[in-house]
């Protein structure tokens, strides 16, 4: 099955690690493209891509994403019996996970997460998510600035260099996989419900500017409601619910 997914590979190696299978890359375009690729031949819920660099990593609202060597770049297949209409959860499932490895590494620094799907440390991202879906499937591709973080984006951004966390790549995504893991039971056995409420524990809260595609809006960060679409409270007292939209900290951003 895996021979058929045409990577740029220098150097591979499977490994099976409970639920996950794991195949390590040094080099390829987008590991999104190339998990969307094994998903479209069949490749069962559970494979994990993980490349050492990018050639042309991708991000959110078509942005690139720098990939240099250093830091975690992967992408992961799950085949959900969750209808697609919810496929917007894993996104918070997903940062939950990412918040448990940068809090493990550094325990004493202010993480928070950011709608609807960063990690920030102290105001700066520390990793993304892109959640990309197909027919039958969920592909997760994340982000984590381990050893280097790039300063040509818009947004500050951090690495776990940076902050002091002394962890290397593989074992950011073991424990990445490990804490998915658990978040995954989680919302399996009990819903959405305690996966928004630890969300929002974990949230950034206050002030925050929305970019939409035609309006920028100031507000209060409510929360998110149980399709996990944004709560923004405006200044005359109403409240905008938001499914998808830039969010930037403070007002008059963006
Ligand atoms: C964001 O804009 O915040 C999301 C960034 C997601 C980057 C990851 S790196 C692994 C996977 N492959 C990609 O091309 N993008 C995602």
């Amino acid at each position: 099955m895996l021979r058929t997914v045409p990577l740029q590979v220098a150097c591979s190696f499977m490994a099976d690690v409970l639920r996950w299978r794991i195949l390590v890359v040094e080099e390829t375009t987008s590991t999104n493209d190339d998990v969307r690729l094994a998903a479209d031949q069949g490749e069962p819920d559970g494979f994990v891509l993980r490349a050492n660099h990018q050639l042309s990593g991708r991000g959110r609202h078509g942005r690139v994403w720098n990939s240099p060597e250093g830091n975690l770049y992967t992408s992961i297949l799950l085949r959900p019996n969750a209808s697609h209409k919810n496929y917007g959860h894993y996104s918070f499932i997903t940062a939950l996970a990412i918040y448990d490895v940068v809090k493990a590494s550094a325990p004493k620094s202010p993480v928070t997460l950011k709608w609807p799907n960063d990690v920030l440390v102290d105001g700066c991202k520390i990793a993304g998510i892109l959640l990309e879906a197909g027919p039958d499937y969920l592909i997760i591709g994340i982000g984590l600035n381990v050893a280097q973080y790039p300063d040509d984006v818009r947004t500050a951004a951090t690495s776990l260099d940076h902050i002091g966390a002394n962890i290397s790549v593989e074992t950011a995504l073991d424990n990445l996989l490990a804490a998915l893991g658990r978040w995954l039971d989680d919302y399996n056995d009990n819903g959405f419900l305690p996966i928004r409420n630890a969300w929002m524990l974990r949230a950034h809260k206050g002030e925050i500017t929305v970019k939409l595609p035609n309006e920028k809006l100031d507000g209060m960060m409510l929360g998110v409601d149980e399709g996990g679409a944004l709560r923004l409270g405006l200044a005359d007292g109403t409240e905008r619910v938001i499914s998808s939209g830039e969010v930037f900290l403070g007002t008059g951003q963006g």
